[in-house]
């Protein structure tokens, strides 16, 4: 059988489910990265660092809600949590203590974080930032670096994927675009002409590389953008949705030890369930603060609202999770295992004799067939094929991840390790069996 018989064979019923699904969800699919050819697997529970589908197949999971379940599905003190908060409330329509407390912990942790606002998502947090960037220096131009995802919005849709000329989406006007001045990661050069412009009101990206560290950020880079956008009066945005509490508990920040004005967060910050913040330096942040002076409430302050910001039930599984990830102990714990499953993942690349590179930082795994990227990225489109069928390959062998990457949670341990090395061995060694990498 080939890997698609297979994978058909495996999942009839959620083969199923997804032909219901087309008739009333565009694609069959709620999020772009969930496309999955020839259908996704449907889930059905989830403990700890496995989940089971409908078909009655177990995995273990590098998925992890999108990393944002660093401490792993249904936490015993997270679940406590959220139970304790549902039913009590899941929506007051006014202030409660459990926010202020959930800022304090981002104060706390996030070297940047004098003041937080909480989003609903990481691409509100971005919306929000860069909202607060414009206002704030009365400029508008933003510099975005070419790989770099910042979620879905219109203000940043330039420049994720290559052709970097081609925005990630359909639907978004000319005038918005050319807000964003585009340039190559890793070039302190490119970025300096830029800031010379004199228009330019911040620049954004995310501090460990584009994708979650698919263009890994080089070593002095971010300490030379730091230096480079204060002397230019620009401010420096870390979108931090990914790193944030994951490679430190003060994030890629304190990992690297490179402060930002602006931070902008999303998956663990709400311990898993939606939300998101914005955090930075207090004048910024205040740009947010009504003053009681008519004419800046109505005009010069940055307007932010929405229904779910800083729900009770969020704010509870985020305190939940944030009091626990405080002490580095789990992120110190994860980024071994990191390191441990991408040297595992390497050797049984080489030992199936596939093409390609096993790279990554801190807790995340990249598998690429085209090798590591240059400095400035990955200049062509990849070849989507190959990672539908390792996806498919792998979840035939009990483990599931993003299409190309893997987030390894607190509690992944040396058996599900060893495992998860052992099912990539199997799905690579079909995949060679098929002939997938004999020359077209
Ligand atoms: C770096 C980065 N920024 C922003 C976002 C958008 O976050 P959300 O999906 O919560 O809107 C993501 C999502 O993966 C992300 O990886």
């Amino acid at each position: 059988m080939t890997i698609l018989e297979r994978y058909r064979t495996l999942h009839p019923k959620a083969a199923k489910l997804y032909d219901r699904a087309r008739e009333v969800i565009p694609g069959g699919i709620t999020h772009d990265i969930r496309h999955l050819t020839p259908f996704s697997i449907y889930v059905d529970r989830a403990s700890g660092v496995r989940k089971w589908d409908v078909d009655g197949h177990e995995y273990i999971d590098y998925w992890m809600g999108h990393g944002a379940l660093f401490l792993g599905h249904c936490h015993p003190a997270v679940v406590k949590a959220i139970q304790g908060q549902v039913a009590r409330g899941t929506h007051f329509g006014a202030s409660h203590e459990l926010e202020i407390r959930w800022a304090e912990l981002v104060q706390q942790l996030i070297p940047s974080g004098e003041m937080v606002r909480f989003t609903m998502s990481g691409t509100e947090a971005t919306h929000l930032a860069l909202r607060v960037t414009r206002a704030f220096t009365g400029k508008s131009k933003i510099v975005k670096l070419h790989g770099h995802f910042h979620g879905w919005h219109d203000g940043v849709v330039a420049g994720v994927h290559p052709p970097f000329e081609v925005p990630l989406s359909a639907g978004v006007p000319g005038a918005t675009l050319d807000q964003v001045l585009l340039c190559p990661p890793n070039d302190i050069k490119a970025v300096e002409t830029l800031l010379e412009r004199g228009d330019v009101a911040g620049v954004i990206l995310e501090p460990a590389g584009g994708q979650a560290g698919t263009t890994p950020t080089v070593s002095g880079y971010l300490h030379d953008l730091r230096a480079l956008t204060r002397r230019h009066g620009v401010v420096l945005i870390f979108d931090e949705v990914i790193t944030g509490f994951r490679y430190a508990p003060g994030g890629a920040q304190a990992y690297f030890n490179v402060i930002p004005d602006l931070t902008t967060l999303a998956k663990i910050v709400a311990g898993g369930l939606p939300g998101g913040a914005v955090c930075g330096r207090r004048e910024l942040m205040s740009m947010i603060a009504h003053r009681g002076d008519p004419t800046w409430d109505r005009s010069e302050r940055v307007a932010h609202a929405g229904t779910f910001n800083a729900n009770p039930v969020s704010a509870a599984a985020a305190i939940a999770t944030l009091e626990i990830c405080a002490d580095g102990a789990l992120q110190a714990r994860a980024n071994k295992a990191g390191e441990e499953l991408r040297r595992g993942l390497g050797d049984a690349m080489k030992r199936v004799g596939l093409p390609g590179a096993v790279y990554g930082e801190a807790s995340i795994y990249h598998v690429s067939f085209e090798g590591k990227p240059g400095l400035a990225g990955f200049d062509r489109p990849r070849r989507a094929d190959l990672y539908h069928l390792l996806r498919c390959a792998l979840i035939n062998e009990g483990v599931d991840c993003s299409l190309n990457h893997g987030w390894v949670s607190a509690l992944h341990t040396d058996a599900d390790l060893a495992g998860t090395v052992a099912a990539y061995e199997r799905a690579f060694a079909a995949m060679a069996a098929e002939g997938t990498f004999r020359a077209r």
